[in-house]
């Protein structure tokens, strides 16, 4: 039996959780004023690391009093830089519902072996956001990128706390509003929500995470490129473009285009709204088609850039292949790149609906996931 292929294609058949698709306007050519082959600390140099910070604070209405540093190893690098140089002043809350969570569980149980609360739920599932201790530090994942469960708000995170919040906001942060005065430790990755490149992380500090770092020095030693404070002061060069060691100037300059292409879409409002209405329309798919579902339970912890589903047709027989096989025919049509579920998280899909991702391409997939999955229905069955 063949079943008929639908007559469009979206334009842009990239959907991939990360590196996300670069902005609509993106072109190669378009960072031929790199400061390349120059040294990052001339001034042509600092002054694209500068308007980078300067830049993210504007659209992230990030307040004037927080620090904001372009770091070494992305999204892992800037958290990975906080949990070892803030840990450890008093016991933590580590909350974890999907793999990148349950890694800086890891990280700080296992390697740190710092006294934790571990708090976690299944994919799908968020944690019981009232049994935080805002006594202690709490690290938390805004958007879990693998199981498309978020946050609903910041509302759960106390005004009066004693400890610091500690958030990888890496799939959230340009999608969805941070409440900054919630947030003590933010970290996203250029390469997620802006489509920007991999390679290095931002790492934004609250006056109390500043505190911290000056008034305490963890047990454990921290090599070069953790290193936040000399003499127990801040290094603020950091957070003025003077980073630890070489930054990629073509990475940089991709950011500062992409931040521009967010400017002319409305800035953070134009990208929430652009997220919001790229995750309706599957949210809208799902409703209307009874073998296919979102995996996160609750609509409010929905996210609107790593959205996650799962097959719950009956006639599916295994469910882990049968969501290989629908992603990979729709790659060999080139309708949808990259959208088989994360490795550890369960079978199924995940599509991108981060700002640089056209509704109208999202709109011009999905009749095209329809196709595969019927597509694949038929093959299960003739093979049995
Ligand atoms: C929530 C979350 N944290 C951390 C990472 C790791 O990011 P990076 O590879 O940029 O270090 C990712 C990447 O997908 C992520 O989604």
């Amino acid at each position: 039996m063949t079943i008929e292929r639908p007559a469009a294609r979206p334009a842009n058949p990239r959907f991939s959780s990360g590196p996300c698709a670069k902005p609509p306007t993106f072109e190669l050519n378009k960072l031929a004023g790199a400061a390349l082959g120059r040294s990052h600390r001339a001034a042509v140099g600092k002054d694209k690391l500068k308007a980078a910070i300067e830049g993210t604070r504007e659209l992230l209405g990030i307040p004037a009093d927080y620090r904001i540093g372009i770091v070494p190893a992305s999204d892992t690098g800037a958290v990975e830089m906080a949990l070892w140089s803030l840990l450890g002043e008093r016991k933590v809350d580590m909350l974890a519902w999907e793999s990148f969570g349950a890694g800086w569980v890891t990280d700080v149980v296992k390697q740190l072996k710092i006294d934790a609360e571990v708090k976690t739920a299944d994919y799908g599932q968020i944690v019981d956001l009232a049994s935080i201790d805002f006594n202690n530090d709490v690290v938390f994942t805004w958007n879990g990128t693998t199981s498309g469960v978020r946050v609903p708000n910041g509302d759960w995170i106390a005004d009066d706390r004693a400890g610091l919040t500690i958030c990888d906001a890496t799939s959230a942060a340009f999608a969805m509003d941070l409440p900054w005065d919630k947030l003590d430790v933010t970290t996203f990755s250029w390469q997620k929500v802006l489509g920007g490149e991999a390679a290095h992380g931002m790492l934004i500090l609250s006056p109390r995470a500043v505190e911290r770092l000056e008034s305490y020095t963890p047990a454990w030693p921290l090599p070069k490129i953790f290193r936040l404070t000399k003499g127990g002061k801040l290094i603020e060069g950091i957070f003025q473009g003077a980073t630890i060691n070489t930054p990629s100037m073509l990475a940089v300059e991709d950011y500062l285009f992409a931040l521009d292409w967010a400017r002319s879409v409305g800035g953070l409002q134009g990208l929430i709204a652009r997220a919001d209405a790229n995750a309706q329309a599957i949210f809208e798919f799902c409703d209307q088609n009874d073998w296919i579902d979102n995996l996160a339970e609750d609509p409010s912890t929905r996210s609107n850039t790593s959205v996650c589903l799962k097959f719950t047709d009956p006639r599916i027989r295994d469910g882990a292949s049968f969501a290989k096989a629908v992603a990979k025919r729709l790659e060999a049509e080139n309708v949808a790149l990259d959208i088989g579920a994360y490795r550890d998280a369960p079978a199924g899909l995940r599509i991108w609906c981060g700002g640089t991702v056209e509704t109208s391409d999202i709109q011009a997939m999905l009749p095209w996931l329809k196709w595969a999955f019927e597509a694949e229905i038929a093959a299960q069955a003739e093979a049995a």
